[in-house]
């Protein structure tokens, strides 16, 4: 049977409040923080009960569709398959949540045949919401309620579409980009980081791109909508997952963006390949960005 996405994507943005007001109701200077991989790498209770409370009532709503989740991710044995499946992060940006940074948000996304096609992103710091619906197009909405998530409240996000003014993309030395670094700060992953960090900032006589800026604001889903708003002009990250991406890959391609592989030669890329390179959406400029960034990385 047709799944109806615009349902799914009402639902997730009423949990998507619900988990903001649990995320602001939280004091991160007495909640109980623990560490996963190693010290950079930190859950809170917080996360587990955001989690717990999604999980609920997707599975309330949804008992037909899978569910994979940060926090109940087993290694090895949850896997991202073809079937229709909720893919969420209860907070994305943990460590600015803990800092009281406000770029943390809920990332809540569903996927089918391992395409995302619903994707809400809530960051409760600022009140800002940002949707999108595979072929409806994808839009920001400032300081909304669930009743206020219609049409006249939103704007549509750059790239595609009315409304939209994005410049030509001109390569890598006038762009503005986001990178992370993630929790992993050790043996090839790291270097490949930051070698990629430092040659993309380095300029042309140092051997790099000297791109104007880079951009680290800690949540993956942020910076997918950052990308997808046109506010930077292209995301790297080596070691993030699913459910990092999954929401905001679908806000971004709506907004006429694009997703590649980080490594070299991907265009192709998938929801569990970890490494990604997001491009904003532009009239032209796309493809040369991409193959100029993969001759950086791969250098
Ligand atoms: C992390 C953030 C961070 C990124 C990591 C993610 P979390 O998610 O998105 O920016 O660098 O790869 O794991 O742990 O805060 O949900």
């Amino acid at each position: 049977a047709d799944i109806n996405l615009q349902e799914i994507h009402d639902l997730l943005v009423s949990i998507a409040f619900e988990a903001g007001k649990m995320i602001m109701a939280a004091n991160p200077s007495t909640i109980s923080t623990d560490t996963k991989l190693n010290s950079a790498d930190i859950v809170t209770e917080t996360d587990q009960a955001v989690e717990r409370m999604v999980g609920t009532k997707l599975r309330a709503a949804y008992p037909q569709f899978a569910f994979v989740g940060e926090e109940t991710y087993v290694a090895g044995q949850t896997k991202v398959t073809d079937a229709p499946t909720f893919i969420v992060d209860p907070i994305d940006g943990t460590t600015n949540f803990v800092h009281g940074f406000p770029a943390a948000c809920t990332s809540l996304g569903f996927a089918v045949g391992r395409r995302a096609v619903v994707g809400v992103v809530y960051n409760p710091f600022l009140d800002v919401l940002y949707t999108g619906i595979e072929g409806k197009g994808s839009y920001m909405h400032v300081r909304a309620s669930l009743a206020e998530v219609t049409q006249k409240f939103r704007l549509p996000l750059a790239g595609k579409g009315e409304g939209s003014r994005a410049p030509p993309l001109k390569g890598l030395q006038s762009s503005l980009l986001a990178i992370e670094w993630g929790s992993t700060r050790d043996g090839t992953n790291y270097d490949v980081k930051w070698q990629t960090f430092r040659k993309l900032a380095a300029s042309k006589e140092s051997g790099g791109s000297m791109v104007h800026s880079l951009r680290s604001i800690g949540s993956a889903a942020l910076n997918l909508c950052h990308v997808a708003a046109g506010e930077v002009d292209l995301y790297w990250e080596g070691g993030c997952y699913a459910w990092d991406v999954c929401a905001g890959w679908c806000i971004l391609s709506e907004a006429g963006g694009i997703m590649v592989s980080g490594n070299p030669g991907g265009w192709e890329t998938q929801l569990d390949s970890r490494v990604y390179l997001a491009v904003r959406g532009a009239p032209s400029g796309q493809k040369e960005t991409v193959e100029e960034f993969w001759a950086v990385v791969g250098d």
